[in-house]
């Protein structure tokens, strides 16, 4: 096993992901190194955005890893890899998840997880990654400025063993991040693109460049641009927040 080959815990830290990037900058981790904590006093979200969980009732972790064999210019497989990780373990306990383009896991219209990936690139070599997860597991009341978020309890009723929700979690992200390594990433990338949110169904969209369009999702290039078919039947590509959904 890779990811999880050392777990250092922390009962309250700012931010795993900051945590894990000051300790590598002292000492060398082993690849898969796991930082997990209870709380965070400024979790971060992407686009500078913040993560709040309540203390205690979510997983909140950032993975050490050297993916060095994947080019800058593919760096998305990273993230695919990751959501399918998480994808795979809520998909073993709830149905109608997905992975919201880029890298947001939802159950039906809901946000469950979140990911924030910091890739360090040097002399043309991805040298570090370190992958934040948001997991939200047995956390009930979330603020009310948090959109659409949602909680395996809210899902199921249950309460989860965080310590084993999280073994197990490791040992999915595992087994994909092993498949990012060791495959072509073909299979990968049609399996992430068959479980986005969304996928073939005509929606209208808010896009910047093309203002707002009816369209269906049909796959995402290899940076990982979101490809959308139009009524015209082109196929158009967009970064992450040129376009959105709309309702
Ligand atoms: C998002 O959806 O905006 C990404 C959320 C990522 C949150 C996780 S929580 C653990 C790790 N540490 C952080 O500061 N952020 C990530």
């Amino acid at each position: 096993m890779v990811i999880g080959s050392k777990v250092i815990f922390k009962d309250s830290l700012e931010s795993t992901n900051n945590f894990a990037s000051g300790l590598l900058k002292k000492e060398a981790l082993p690849e898969g190194t796991v930082v997990h904590s209870n709380y965070q006093t400024s979790g971060r979200g992407q686009q500078g955005n913040t993560w709040e969980s309540e203390a205690g009732k979510n997983l909140l972790l950032s993975i050490v890893l050297y993916p060095r064999k994947i080019k800058p210019a593919d760096q998305f497989a990273i993230s695919m890899a990751i959501s399918l990780g998480i994808l795979d373990h809520v998909r073993d306990i709830v149905k109608g998840s997905a992975i919201k383009w880029p890298n947001d896991i939802y159950v039906a219209d809901r946000k469950i997880a979140g990911l924030l990936i910091e890739n360090s690139i040097l002399n043309g070599s991805i040298i570090q990654s370190i992958a934040g997860i948001g997991f939200n597991v047995n956390q009930v009341d979330f603020p009310g400025y948090i959109p659409n978020p949602v909680s395996l309890k809210m899902i199921t009723g249950n309460e989860y063993d965080l310590s084993e929700n999280l073994r197990i979690l490791l040992s999915k992200l595992d087994k994909r991040y092993r498949q990012l390594v060791s495959e072509h990433d073909r299979k990968m990338k049609s399996e992430y693109i068959s479980s986005l949110y969304g996928f073939m169904e005509w929606r209208p969209f808010r896009t910047i460049p093309d203002g707002n369009i009816y369209g269906r999702i049909v796959g995402i290039t290899q940076s990982g641009q979101l490809m959308v078919e139009a009524e015209d039947e082109t196929i158009r590509e967009y970064n992450f927040k040129e376009i959105e959904f709309i309702g």
